[in-house]
């Protein structure tokens, strides 16, 4: 699995992030706030060779869905296969698709907004007009009252996710290759 990432990384670092996973102690620091209730929908964007995506699944109670999106053909690949049981279930599905058109995947599976956004999305590579986008669709597609959580190996880009949502650093998870900083962001009220 990480090899098979790192591979991917190798040939697309920009869109990857990293050369590694992130460490199964970040992916349990990123779910730390998060109130997995029944029927909650939760959104993954980024998910990578899972470690997330297991975490998430861990959690989830009656009634909810996580809906987890990756466009690296591989890692897509190597997730439909890790979560066959569950996207057979029903309770995850998962879209070979960009991030920036998460809503209208949502509306496609008849899910008004997310309750919960888990983005893995190295932000800090990409360019203002794609992270604008993401920005957007997060807006667009979570509840008013709905957490986006995000993980970050510097804190440059806190001070974009700082400009549009009412966000605050939540930890720091130095097991990570690299450490790594977990950002916390709620809608703005105007
Ligand atoms: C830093 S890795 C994180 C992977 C995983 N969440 C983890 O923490 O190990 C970023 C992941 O986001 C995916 N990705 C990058 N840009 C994306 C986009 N616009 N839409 C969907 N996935 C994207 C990459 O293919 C990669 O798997």
């Amino acid at each position: 699995m990480s090899l098979l990432f790192t591979k991917e990384a190798l040939k697309k670092f920009k869109t990857q992030g990293s050369l590694f996973p992130s460490t199964r102690a970040l992916g349990k620091c990123m779910l730390k706030t998060v109130k997995m209730i029944p029927g909650v929908v939760v959104v993954e964007l980024g998910a990578g060779t899972g470690v997330f995506t297991k975490e998430i699944i861990l959690r989830l109670r009656e009634r909810s869905r996580l809906i987890v999106f990756e466009n690296n053909r591989a890692l897509a690949e190597l997730l439909r296969n890790q979560l066959k049981a569950n996207i057979d279930e029903g309770r995850v599905v998962l879209i070979e698709d960009d991030a920036v058109n998460f809503p209208l995947h949502l509306n496609r599976l008849n899910i008004p907004q997310a309750d919960y956004v888990i983005s893995g999305l190295p932000l800090g590579n990409f360019n203002k007009t794609l992270r604008q986008k993401i920005f957007s669709a997060i807006r667009t597609g979570m509840k008013d009252d709905g957490v986006y959580v995000q993980f970050q190996y510097l804190l440059a880009s806190f001070a974009h996710v700082r400009r549009e949502f009412d966000a605050k650093i939540i930890g720091f998870e130095p097991r990570n290759i690299p450490p790594a900083f977990i950002y916390e962001c709620k809608k703005k009220r105007n």
